[in-house]
């Protein structure tokens, strides 16, 4: 009678039984896995965002598929700020980067072809992909001190049917951010581009070798992904887009077409697109604060770990860092000994993707007290060199 595309495994994994059991003994948890920028002590323009949520001109409904006009002129003018040139008649408004990942598998995918997706990576492009009836086919992101996209292992990866590739830069665990020679071997496949930048914003230094957006290659169509969930630290408000750029032929078409999907659900609400342009402006201090949290929590990681078993890999950015354990246990059991022994609850690297074990992946959002304490407990269980 259900689809297959809608049976997820529902049961709960080890590590969330784990957590549970000890929540129910009254064990406190340091939570490292903090991922919602609302629930982290950050501060907001509070009485500023209420007021531009309460714009009257969102009692009219006004149905343009891509968005009301000053939303997407405001978006436009976001990406200018990167140095990107953007019309604002090639923005278009989504209800967050998911409902954008899905008009984008909508536009490019019949059911039953392939994306392909990075290694590690995401983990919602997995349920994204399968409730558009989309195959994912992964491409490895590999390890030496730095993330790389191997060009080589890339074309290798690349299936006779995939319809797209995704870059995530920064990447989601690993804070890689795509270099100017990666972009150019992702156009070599001469297949579209969904470019998720959700934490463009949140270099942890510069490097000049980084492409800004995928949007500085010409060569093939590129949806380029970002949203206020990130980039203005307000998730819940719904917001994200996709700017289309690449050659014109395929930018007119590919418009076209989302134009019809757009029209299909019309669901970007009224109040947060009238609002767009204060709430940009709004959320600066909250994310410079959040920027500022991320570099301090970068150095709470430094010490913490010092002369411990726990190795940190390198972070060129975004909200998470990725520490490497001992091979003396599995990944599972790692974590959920941590739960169980130190209290601390850390995301394994199997959610992610990660080609071995054991990985553990910490947020950046956490408070620094907190991630500090939650270190020292990890370092004590695992032990020092
Ligand atoms: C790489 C990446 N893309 C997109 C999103 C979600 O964005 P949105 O809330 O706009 O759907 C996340 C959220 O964690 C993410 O990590």
């Amino acid at each position: 009678m259900f689809s297959r595309r809608s049976a997820f495994a529902r049961e709960p994994n080890a590590l969330a039984r784990a957590t549970v059991h000890a929540r129910a003994r009254g064990q406190a948890l340091i939570d490292l896995t903090l991922s919602n920028p609302t629930a982290a002590g950050l501060p907001y323009e509070r009485e500023r965002i209420l007021r531009a949520l309460a714009d009257a001109r969102a009692l009219t409904h006004e149905p343009a598929p891509f968005g009301v006009e000053a939303a997407r002129e405001a978006v436009a003018v976001e990406l200018a700020r990167d140095g990107l040139v953007v019309p604002a008649d090639r923005v278009v408004l989504t209800a967050s980067t998911s409902e954008a990942y899905a008009w984008a598998f909508q536009l490019l995918c019949d059911p039953g072809d392939a994306v392909m997706v990075p290694a590690p990576s995401y983990p919602l492009l997995e349920h994204l992909a399968t409730l558009s009836g989309v195959r994912l086919v992964h491409y490895p992101l590999v390890y030496d001190g730095a993330w790389h996209v191997d060009a080589e292992l890339l074309r290798r990866a690349c299936s006779p049917d995939a319809r797209a590739v995704v870059m995530v830069s920064p990447n989601n665990p690993t804070g890689s951010f795509t270099k100017t020679g990666e972009l150019a071997a992702f156009a070599a496949l001469g297949l579209p581009i969904i470019s998720d930048e959700v934490f463009a914003r949140y270099p942890a230094g510069d490097d000049p070798t980084r492409i800004r957006s995928a949007l500085d290659t010409d060569r093939v169509l590129v949806l380029a992904l970002s949203g206020l969930s990130k980039l203005a630290a307000l998730p819940q408000l719904k917001l994200g887009w996709m700017a289309v750029g690449g050659p014109d032929v395929l930018v007119r078409e590919a418009l076209a077409r989302l134009e019809l999907i757009a029209d299909s659900y019309l669901s970007v609400a009224a109040p947060v697109q009238h609002a767009l342009p204060e709430l940009l402006s709004a959320t600066r201090s909250t994310t410079a604060a959040l920027r500022h949290r991320i570099g301090e929590n970068l150095g709470v990681l430094q010490r913490a770990l010092a002369g411990s078993a726990v190795t940190p890999l390198h972070v060129e950015g975004g909200w998470y860092a990725v520490l490497r354990l001992p091979r003396t246990r599995s990944e599972e059991s790692w974590v959920i000994e941590l739960v169980e022994r130190a209290g601390v609850l850390v995301q394994p690297g199997w959610f992610f993707d990660f080609p071995d074990e054991p990985y553990v992946v910490v947020s950046l959002l956490t408070p620094p007290a907190e991630l500090e304490q939650g270190l020292g407990h990890l370092v004590q269980l695992v032990g020092r060199d």
